[in-house]
């Protein structure tokens, strides 16, 4: 490891994902529907026999020492991802022991493509296997992540981002059960469409967003719902449905309703698109990702101008479908092109992108990969 001195460790990788549709319903109980990317995170990693762990981030040319026994932690937002999963990793029975690592990353950060993620999976993963003989499952490295997230970013995600990066296949798509954890591959192989991110590169960061007011909102209409129907066990507003939501309106405040409102109709398109892509019906789809798009942009409110603009681009290119992806606030829409359509459609974006905010859109064609694994 030419960071350090010389000798080398172990090499893992961990991806970022894409979501094709279920957006804000991982922490609702409900559906997601993602895929790992080609793009990830590699970490070189090896036991140094010292007192502290010596981290360097290639891309940001930082470095950070941190001891595992620090009730701290380090300070700079991207370490404290891996000193987290050090210490969710220990709570896991690991005997995690100090070491030295250099990672590197050609996920695009702030885009949501789940860069967190997969470094929190890259590192949750090669701990596992240098310190842990793989004794911890997949579904715990998941949670790894998700707790690092809440308890050391300060972020209440759900489990999608963590799954996907853990869990991936090649060619393949999972719809996630986020309440049951029971999912399924889908083989992704649309004939005759393509599926295209556009990353408006509006920078988000989920840390101090509006992220956890959204979940609040859920939150909120789920112990209304409790109220109102105390026969009734409502965890999530999973367990809610249209009439039982109306019933609350008046209990509520206008914001929080509108926001479960997406929710529940999110549910039912990932339910939709499921059926539409077993029949191969393409257009259904692109249909159901427009609608996810309207509700993100109005009653989510997690969307910004640009991405609506990008959005509105693909509807007068034709696109099939088309919507923000992740978890808002700036990224990337995720858009599925019929082959004849895709260079027209971006040659478009990136014109009349260019014209308005003065800078392209980046292109990122979609390959669905591998989860996390050991390169050597
Ligand atoms: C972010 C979170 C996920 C999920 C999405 C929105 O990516 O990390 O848990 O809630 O937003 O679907």
């Amino acid at each position: 490891m030419k960071h350090f001195d010389g000798k080398t460790g172990n090499i893992y990788a961990s991806p970022g994902r894409i979501n094709l549709i279920g957006e804000h319903t991982d922490y609702n109980g409900g559906f997601v529907f993602p895929g790992a990317v080609e793009q990830g995170i590699m970490a070189e990693i090896r036991p140094n026999g010292q007192k502290t762990c010596n981290v360097y981030s290639i891309d940001l040319k930082d470095m950070a020492h941190f001891s595992i026994d620090d009730p701290q932690g380090p300070t700079a937002t991207w370490a404290r991802y891996i000193y987290g999963i050090v210490q969710e990793m220990r709570a896991l029975g690991v005997d995690v022991k100090p070491f030295n690592a250099a990672f590197a990353g050609d996920v695009p950060l702030g885009a949501g493509m789940s860069s967190s993620a997969a470094l929190e999976s890259c590192f949750a993963f090669a701990l596992n296997d240098l310190f842990g003989d793989n004794k911890v499952s997949k579904w715990d490295l998941v949670l790894a992540g998700q707790a690092t997230e809440h308890k050391y970013i300060g972020v209440n995600c759900g489990i999608m981002d963590q799954f996907a990066s853990v869990f991936g296949k090649k060619g393949k798509l999972m719809r996630l059960d986020c309440r049951s954890r029971e999912f399924e591959y889908f083989p992704w192989e649309p004939k005759g469409y393509k599926l295209v991110l556009l990353n408006s590169k509006v920078k988000h960061e989920l840390k101090g967003s509006p992220y956890n007011d959204r979940r609040n909102s859920c939150e909120n209409v789920v112990k209304a719902l409790g109220q109102q129907f105390p026969d009734k066990k409502f965890e999530t507003l999973r367990d809610a449905d249209w009439d039982e939501l109306e019933a609350v309106k008046d209990k509520v405040s206008a914001e929080d309703y509108k926001r479960a409102h997406f929710v529940l109709g999110e549910k039912d398109r990932v339910l939709a698109v499921c059926d539409a892509l077993q029949a191969g019906d393409y257009e259904t789809v692109g249909q159901k990702m427009y609608e996810t798009h309207y509700g993100l942009s109005k009653e989510y409110e997690v969307s910004c101008e640009e991405l609506d603009f990008l959005n509105n681009v693909a509807k007068e290119c034709g696109v099939t479908g088309s919507r923000i992806m992740g978890g808002g606030f700036g990224g990337c829409t995720i858009n599925l092109v019929k082959d004849e359509l895709y260079d027209k459609f971006i040659a478009t974006a990136k014109e009349k992108f260019n014209a308005k905010y003065g800078h392209e859109p980046a292109v990122i064609d979609v390959v669905i990969g591998d989860g996390s694994r050991k390169i050597c």
